[in-house]
Formats: C-alpha cells, structure tokens, sequence
C-alpha cells in the first residue's frame, strides 16, 4: 500500500489514534497525529506549546493559523514520502480548505477521508481507561487493550506509562462539544469529494483494523 494520504475523522476517544498506529506499522504509512505534536510541544515548552496548552486543558481548538502551518511543515518530511494518515487533522472548515489547497500545491492527491463513527455514550469510558506508554507513546486501555505482558510496553519494553491532563470526564464534553459543533461539519464538507467511508468504530479493535485494510486497499487517489 505505497503512497496512501488519509485522513482520519472521529470523536474524541473514536480510535483514530489506536488505527492510525496500526496502520503505520503494518503499511509504513506515517500517522501525522495534531494531538500529539500539540503535547511534544507542551511538554518542550516552545512558543507553541505554550499558546495551545490551556486551550487543550479547556477541550477546545487551538488555532486555525497554528495547525495549518503544523501540518504545511510537517508533510514534506521525508517520513511522509509514503503517504501519511492526519489523525487529528483537519478539525474545522478552515482546515479543510487549507489542507486542500497546500495538498494541491504539493501534488499530493487524497486517497480517502475515514470516518471512525462511535455513538457518544462510549465515548467517557474509553478516554478515561486510556494511557500510553511514556517512552514510544504506544497507546493502550484499562480494559480493550492492555499490555500483552502487564505493565510492559509491547512496542519497546519501556515499564514507564503515561495518563493524559485532558483524559478526564469534564474536558471530554467540551472536546465533544467542539467535534460536534466545529468538526462534525467538516466530514459534510469532504462528501463532495467522493472519497469519504464510514467505519463501524464500536467493533472490537481488531474488526476496526481490518475493516480499515479492506477500504484502503480498494481506495486510490484517482477513485
Ligand atoms: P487529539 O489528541 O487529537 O485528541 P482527540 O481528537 O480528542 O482524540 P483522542 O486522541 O482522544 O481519541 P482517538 O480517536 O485517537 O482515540 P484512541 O485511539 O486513543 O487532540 C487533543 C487536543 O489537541 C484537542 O482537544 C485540541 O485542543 C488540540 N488539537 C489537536 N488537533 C487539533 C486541530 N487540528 N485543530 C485544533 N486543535 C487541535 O482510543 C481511545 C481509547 O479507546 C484507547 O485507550 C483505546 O485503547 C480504546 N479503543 C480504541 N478503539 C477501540 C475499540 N474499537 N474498542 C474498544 N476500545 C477502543
């Protein structure tokens, strides 16, 4: 699967970074995660991780400037010659425009916008059992996905695990609030391209992966 550019939408907590890992270990297809970027900066302390960290505290959106300049830099690296998956990214019509436009420029054509559907009421459970490993960031669950050996990274053997500072019940509805009212509206925006799928994000995660593989092996830019 050479090449592939893939965006992944879903609420908080849908699977898109569970997915995306996958997918890149299995495809080497690089998984572009806003989030994450956002919380390397945070925990550097940069200019940047300083102007998004009470925004993300709060559960709300950094930025449009901010994030599309993150992402126009980002692409051209040389970890995204084959292809890449934006978990996280774009999150609000500004995005998308942008994001059309500098994928234009670049002439790198999407292949497909995926959407992780997961009803809200599943939503709290999995983002208040989830942390990650505190080394490689591998992510995991209290109860879908813990380690194969306990208290063992399976990616890197690190013993060091991590929880999140917006992975709490109250900073989870307002991330909802903002996906329902500022993202959800972006998928609607993509229909046009013909390129949207939806995927069944309650299933069990190993069921979410291949449906996954089965789309994107069909999907192409030109299709
Ligand atoms: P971000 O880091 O992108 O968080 P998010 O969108 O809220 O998504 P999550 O990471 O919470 O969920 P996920 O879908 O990746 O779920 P996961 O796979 O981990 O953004 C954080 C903040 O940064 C935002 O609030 C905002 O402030 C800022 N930001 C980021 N990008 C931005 C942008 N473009 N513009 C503006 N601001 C931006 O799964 C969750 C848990 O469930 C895991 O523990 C997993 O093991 C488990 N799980 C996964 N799949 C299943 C399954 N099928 N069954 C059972 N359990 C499952």
């Amino acid at each position: 699967m050479k090449g592939k550019r893939i965006i992944f939408m879903g609420p908080p907590g849908g699977g898109k970074g569970t997915q995306a890992q996958r997918l890149e270990d299995t495809f080497g297809i690089k998984q572009l995660s806003t989030g994450d970027m956002l919380r390397a900066a945070v925990a550097a302390g940069t200019e940047l991780g300083k102007q998004a960290k009470a925004v993300m505290d709060a559960g709300q959106l950094v930025s449009d400037d901010l994030m599309i300049g993150l992402i126009s830099e980002r692409v051209d690296q040389p970890d995204c010659a084959n292809g890449f998956i934006l978990d996280g990214f774009p999150r609000t019509i500004p995005q998308a425009e942008a994001l059309e436009s500098l994928m234009a420029d670049k002439g790198m054509p999407l292949d497909a916008v995926i959407e992780l559907r997961v009803p809200d009421e599943l939503l709290v459970e999995r983002i208040t059992g989830r942390f990650a490993c505190a080394k490689c960031g591998r992510g995991y669950h209290d109860t879908y996905q813990r380690p194969k050996v306990e208290g063992v990274c399976d990616a890197c053997g690190s013993t060091e695990f991590k929880r999140r500072a917006d992975d709490n019940a109250e900073t989870v509805v307002s991330r909802l609030e903002a996906y329902h009212r500022q993202t959800a509206p972006v998928l609607a925006h993509f229909e046009k391209t013909g390129k949207v799928h939806v995927v069944d994000g309650t299933k069990d995660i190993d069921q979410v992966t291949a449906d996954l593989v089965s789309i994107l092996e069909k999907s192409t830019a030109a299709g």
